[in-house]
């Protein structure tokens, strides 16, 4: 039953060890030593990164590099944005201003492996052996598949349906236990579990750890939008939205015109959604007394919103400026990226070789 010769040489990332004799040939014979937990997170380059990437993801990407506790690897998700239409000279670009963002944003290519999806191949290869598990009802279910194919009915490819499969594998192609992501990724990494769970049942191993999302605060961050909207996101309005390589004057423009409503009537009531969403981005990037402030102008009906437009627009600017600067001053370093990219494909597929090779040994894909 157990794909996996007796007494074979295992490697794990970080450890050799002997699965040797019947004993340790039972679940649980692929024991991980390793002291440090293996983080893996990606962004697809469909767009420059904006606010909610930063918040929700890329900074906690960065404190997990300097924490000794973890292992990074952060990616750019190319194939994933193949799954809607694409231009081709625009993923290009695209790649090396998400390039660019990760390492303005403080990742350091000595310190993590940085690296293009699409440079690592047993990514793909893992991914077809994961869809054998995957099953076309559970994949159908997934509401980023369906609110895709309403947005995309004239494109509902079959990228789109194993998207889920193609993010397991990219992150248990290293093992992970850690995966830095915002709330809407919440659903992705259940169906990873699932499907590290399935293989680890299905071949009787204890091979993949169970990766789960991660934040440093309890709970995932959900960055909403200008528009009123919950989630700010590359495919709402450009309105709606603080990419990282706003001007200032553009920062201050979207803020001054976000949406707001007439005004609190009543003292004590219960902000709506657009006025909720100005505080909770205040929260994100002023100071703790200008949010109470306002929180208090808000309860007794005192609330100017002029003047709390402008105090975000000044305190969004002077967090997103030096981000900006640095963005722009990486990517005038093409030779640099490119290096990063390449070294950094190195690291990743010496890693994602050793998962791979064990995975066809547990398969039986191992024939002579
Ligand atoms: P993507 O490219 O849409 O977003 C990249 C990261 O940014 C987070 N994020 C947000 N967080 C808080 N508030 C927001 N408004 C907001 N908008 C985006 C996302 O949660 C994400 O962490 N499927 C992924 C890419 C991916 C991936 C992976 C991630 C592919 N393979 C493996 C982790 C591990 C995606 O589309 O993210």
């Amino acid at each position: 039953m157990v794909g996996v010769p007796n007494s074979t040489r295992y490697l794990t990332h970080h450890n050799t060890f002997y699965n040797s004799g019947e004993g340790s040939r039972k679940k649980g014979s692929f024991p991980i030593f390793a002291a440090m937990q293996v983080v893996v997170s990606g962004t697809r380059p469909t767009g420059v990164l904006h606010l909610g990437n930063y918040l929700g993801a890329v900074r906690n990407y960065v404190r997990m590099q300097d924490d000794a506790a973890y292992e990074g690897y952060f990616f750019i998700a190319d194939y994933h944005s193949l799954t809607t239409h694409h231009q081709p000279h625009e993923l290009r670009s695209l790649v090396k201003q998400t390039t660019a963002a990760y390492l303005a944003a403080g990742l350091d290519p000595e310190k993590v492996t940085i690296y293009l999806q699409s440079d690592v191949p047993q990514i793909p290869e893992l991914y077809l052996l994961l869809n054998m598990l995957a099953y076309k009802g559970e994949l159908e279910k997934v509401a980023t598949f369906k609110e895709k194919i309403k947005q995309h009915k004239e494109n509902i490819n079959a990228g789109l349906l194993t998207y889920p499969v193609l993010m397991a594998a990219d992150i248990i192609i290293h093992r992970a236990h850690k995966v830095p992501v915002g709330k809407d990724q919440e659903q992705h990494l259940e169906m990873t579990r699932n499907f590290a769970k399935r293989f680890n049942s299905r071949y009787d191993v204890d091979f993949f750890p169970e990766p789960v999302a991660f934040n440093y605060d309890a709970e995932l961050v959900k960055v909403p939008g200008l528009d009123g909207g919950t989630k700010m996101s590359k495919s709402g309005s450009v309105s709606s939205v603080i990419f990282l390589d706003d001007p200032d004057d553009v920062i201050r423009k979207k803020i001054m015109r976000s949406k707001t409503d007439s005004g609190p009537t009543e003292p004590n009531t219960t902000p709506p959604q657009e006025i909720e969403n100005i505080f909770v981005l205040m929260e994100h990037v002023s100071d703790t007394s200008a949010v109470a402030h306002y929180r208090k102008a808000y309860s007794d009906c005192s609330i100017r919103y002029g003047d709390m437009k402008k105090q975000l627009a000044e305190d969004m600017i002077a967090f997103i400026a030096p981000l900006r600067h640095r963005i722009n001053e990486t990517l005038a370093n093409e030779a640099y990226l490119e290096r990063v990219l390449q070294e950094g494909g190195e690291k990743a597929r010496e890693s994602a070789k050793k998962t791979i090779h064990e995975v066809r040994n547990i398969m039986g894909l191992n024939y002579f």
